[in-house]
């Protein structure tokens, strides 16, 4: 064996034994699921929605221009939205807002997509639960710095 060979094969070894103790001394990565791929996933914790029967509410302040407004009352047992039933139009529905001292659904919800006036709400507003949302008292999943512009107006 030459001087250069040797040298090459030590360098080698060198660097195969640096990679192998970097992995050992690796930190343990902590992904957002909270646990590895291979593992069962975990059922998230079940957090009630805060919010009790409609009517015992004041609406809660929009962040953002366009924003759907976000549920203030509980939607427990009111959320089941199918073909043939939608409870919420109970409520918010051109027929019952009145009745119930609910507030009306936005003049959008009656528009098709051509800006054709409606009688009923539009079939693309039906699923009331896309775009409005009940709450409930979670901890944000990743830390952000958003400020709504009710916030932002504070300042
Ligand atoms: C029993 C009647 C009733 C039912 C059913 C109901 N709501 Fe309401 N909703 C209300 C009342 C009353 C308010 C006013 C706030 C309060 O008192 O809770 C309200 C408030 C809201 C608001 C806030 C509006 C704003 O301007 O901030 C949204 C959005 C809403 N409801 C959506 C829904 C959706 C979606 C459903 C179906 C999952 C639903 N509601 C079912 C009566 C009802
Ligand atoms: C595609 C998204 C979307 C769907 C689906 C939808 N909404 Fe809305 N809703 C909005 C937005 C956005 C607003 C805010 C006003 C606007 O921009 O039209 C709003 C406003 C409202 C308001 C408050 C009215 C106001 O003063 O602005 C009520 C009440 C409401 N929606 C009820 C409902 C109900 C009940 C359903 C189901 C039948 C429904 N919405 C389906 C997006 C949606």
């Amino acid at each position: 064996m030459n001087k250069s060979t040797t040298i090459l094969l030590a360098t080698l070894a060198l660097a195969l034994w640096q990679s192998v103790s970097a992995q050992q001394a690796a930190p343990k990565v902590q992904t957002l699921r909270g646990a590895g791929t291979a593992d069962i996933d975990r059922a998230p914790e079940d957090k009630p929605y805060v919010g009790k029967a409609p009517g015992s509410q004041k609406p809660i302040a929009r962040t953002f221009t366009g924003q759907p407004p976000v549920i203030p009352h509980t939607v427990e047992d009111l959320d089941v939205i199918t073909l043939v039933g939608n409870p919420c139009l109970a409520c918010h529905g051109p027929a019952n807002y009145k009745y119930v001292n609910a507030p009306k659904m936005a003049d959008s919800h009656f528009k098709d997509r051509d800006g054709k006036i409606l009688t009923e709400v539009s079939q693309a507003r039906y699923q009331c639960t896309l775009c409005h949302v009940p709450q409930a008292d979670a901890k944000p999943l990743v830390q952000n710095t958003f400020r709504g512009v009710v916030e932002a107006k504070k300042k």
